[in-house]
């Protein structure tokens, strides 16, 4: 399958206009899109260990949700040379689909909802990111959830009686102070990623429960499902990297 059809199916489910402003999505590393991809590697991160297996695992496009830049760099040095040189030497295709994965529809955000099963749901953000709706279990079968298919040992954050209460989930890093303000107007419980101890004190002085997921648990739950998608769309192998 050629690399360009890849991109076709990926951008069809994750359309590159969906992402935020501002955020790097799409083509990351990679020129000859007419490229035969034989075997396709998905991971969280294009870190230089997933960078260093899809080399030895003879993947010729990575996607990765997570781009390789979040900001501009001025040198290709130290560990951003070896990775550049590790993909171009082995001409590994790289692209990423960030915000526009998170927002979609059957996207990072939506599995959450899923997985939560919550009903009268809305986007969290008028941007698309993040979901909000009724949980309709108590916070104990939230947190039993939680442990079964996201994350081992939640950070938790305050708790909350009864039954039928509004949870917000986000995918990734969700938590910090700024959205404890947001989602403290909008919801009894918020799920997400990346927990500081300033954003904790917050959301206990505004009275938020916060389950922390991790950034890792609360995107690789999604992404997860997101491979199950290529693996049924591609003609081509397809393996995980980093999950
Ligand atoms: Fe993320």
């Amino acid at each position: 399958m050629k690399a360009y059809e890849i991109i076709e199916i990926i951008e069809n489910f994750a359309p590159k206009e969906l992402a935020i402003v501002g955020d790097n999505v799409g083509l990351q590393v990679g020129d000859n899109l007419d490229k035969e991809v034989n075997k396709l590697g998905i991971a969280l991160d294009p870190s230089l260990n997933v960078i260093k297996k899809a080399k030895k695992e003879g993947v010729d496009f990575l996607f990765t949700h997570h781009p390789i830049l979040k900001n501009p760099i001025k040198n290709f040095t130290g560990i951003m040379y070896e990775k550049l040189k590790i993909l171009m030497e082995n001409d590994i295709i790289l692209y990423s689909a960030h915000t526009n994965l998170d927002i979609c529809k059957d996207g990072l955000n939506d599995a959450l909802a899923e997985l939560y099963k919550l009903k009268d749901v809305e986007n969290l953000y008028e941007n698309g990111l993040g979901r909000v709706g009724i949980f309709e279990g108590s916070f104990e079968e939230l947190l039993d959830i939680t442990k079964k298919y996201i994350v081992e040992s939640p950070v938790v954050v305050g708790n909350i009686d009864g039954d039928n209460f509004k949870l917000a989930v986000l995918s990734g890093y969700g938590l910090s102070q700024d959205a404890i303000r947001y989602v403290a107007e909008k919801a009894d419980v918020y799920l997400s990623g990346d927990l500081t101890h300033h954003s904790k004190i917050l959301a206990e002085e505004l009275g938020l429960v916060v389950v922390d997921g991790t950034h890792y648990g609360t995107e690789v739950y999604g992404l997860r499902k997101f491979m199950d998608y290529l693996k049924d769309m591609v003609d081509c192998e397809v393996v995980s990297l980093d999950f």
